[in-house]
């Protein structure tokens, strides 16, 4: 019998087999959905030990937790029911009544309207700091205080796939005692691994890339023992927990991740090429362009640039003509699936945001946002080019 604890040298071989199988599974090579809400009391002796799906601990939890940290190099893992539950479940752990964030001011809009909306509420405060390409250390310096705890980032920011020099961000979390946490959503492990240079804990909207068939939502925090049990006490009271029949989804799509990576960064940097070099876009985000402000920090800590680019058409008429004329991407929000899909951030994932804000950053309306998926790259760039002309 394997040890389902046990973790093996290659990321590809830990996302087919870490974790499973699991002792309770009589040998099941596919977990089965362990759908039930209660078991039978055996000998438990803490609270997190009796088994309740509101605990995340079934077997299909057990398995998914053990793959998680075996691929992001963590001591443990946690699932959670979506990627803002981890967010939020993460920040409500370390930040208090009183304390204080840095936080990446081009976020994913959910996590940054949970600062906005809500931070007053849970009364702790936060500072909006550039963590992107050529920020300036001294803008973190000046917007720390006494009570600041964590500092979030993102590894490729959503939408402008900036990617900031992130060993600076966990040497100054470091420096500064405060907590370092990172969104690897659009990075993925397969492409980086924030545990290795350092981050304390990484979070996962786990409906992207790791689910990889846009069929659940989910989310995952990683990080160390201590951390996650915090974290894991918290999630008990806040109540966001998967259910088992989206942890069997989410194990059965991460299994294929390292296959998915490949392709969608082989057909994201073309694609990004094609962009580049075409007369109706001004400007393409990617961090695999080697002229890209992000190209550099990129480089130095990952594999690989994902499938996520974003480009600025030359007005907003042309971005919506785009949009309407492709006829193999669909046009939704969400990314990270096999399927290739395109946005127009500031009409969905960036909505909630003020528009002045919006502007402020760049998320303007010509802006148009593609999750590559892992169709053949001749047959989209031969979309593409149809649906530019
Ligand atoms: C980078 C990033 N983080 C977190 C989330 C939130 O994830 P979920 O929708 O699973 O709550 C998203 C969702 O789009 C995202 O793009």
């Amino acid at each position: 019998m394997t040890d389902y604890k046990k973790r093996y040298k290659t990321l590809a071989t830990n996302l087919v087999h870490a974790g499973s199988p699991h002792p309770n599974i009589e040998g099941a090579i596919a977990t089965p959905i362990f759908q039930s809400a209660n078991y039978l009391m055996s000998d438990e002796n803490t609270y997190e030990a009796v088994r309740y799906i509101r605990l995340n601990n079934t077997p299909n939890h057990h398995v998914l937790h053990n793959k998680l940290a075996a691929i992001e190099s963590g001591e443990a893992a946690h699932v959670t029911s979506s990627g803002m539950a981890a967010i939020s479940a993460t920040i409500l752990t370390f930040v208090n009544a009183g304390d204080h964030i840095l936080a990446q001011n081009t976020l994913y809009g959910g996590a940054q309207n949970f600062l906005d909306e809500d931070a007053a509420g849970f009364g702790f405060s936060y500072d909006n700091v550039p963590a992107g390409p050529g920020a300036d250390v001294s803008a973190w310096e000046k917007a720390i205080n006494k009570n600041t705890k964590m500092f979030y980032v993102e590894s490729i920011s959503n939408p402008l796939m900036e990617v900031g020099d992130l060993r600076a961000v966990v040497e100054f979390a470091k420096a500064h005692n405060l907590i370092s946490v990172i969104d690897n959503t659009f990075a993925t492990a397969v492409n980086f691994r924030p545990l290795e240079i350092g981050f304390d804990l990484v979070v996962h909207s786990a409906t992207k890339y790791l689910c990889g068939h846009s069929d659940i939502v989910a989310g995952a925090v990683i990080g160390s023992e201590e951390n996650i049990a915090k974290i894991n006490h918290k999630l008990l009271h806040l109540g966001g927990s998967l259910d088992p029949h989206a942890c069997f989804l989410l194990e059965r799509g991460m299994k294929t991740l390292a296959l998915r990576i490949e392709r969608q960064n082989s057909n994201a940097q073309r694609i990004a090429e094609f962009f580049a070099q075409h007369d109706a876009i001004r400007k393409v985000n990617y961090p695999g362009l080697t002229d890209d402000p992000s190209h550099k920090n990129a480089k130095s800590v990952m594999s690989g640039y994902g499938g996520m680019l974003s480009f600025y058409t030359k007005d907003s008429a042309t971005a919506e003509r785009f949009l309407n004329s492709v006829t193999i991407p669909k046009h939704a929000a969400s990314l990270g699936g096999v399927e290739t899909l395109v946005v127009q951030p500031s009409r969905s994932t960036h909505m909630g945001i003020p528009v002045e804000e919006r502007e402020r950053l760049g998320l303007t309306d010509d802006l148009v946002r593609v999750s590559v998926g892992i169709e053949d790259v001749d047959e989209l760039l031969e979309d593409f080019k149809q649906a530019l002309e």
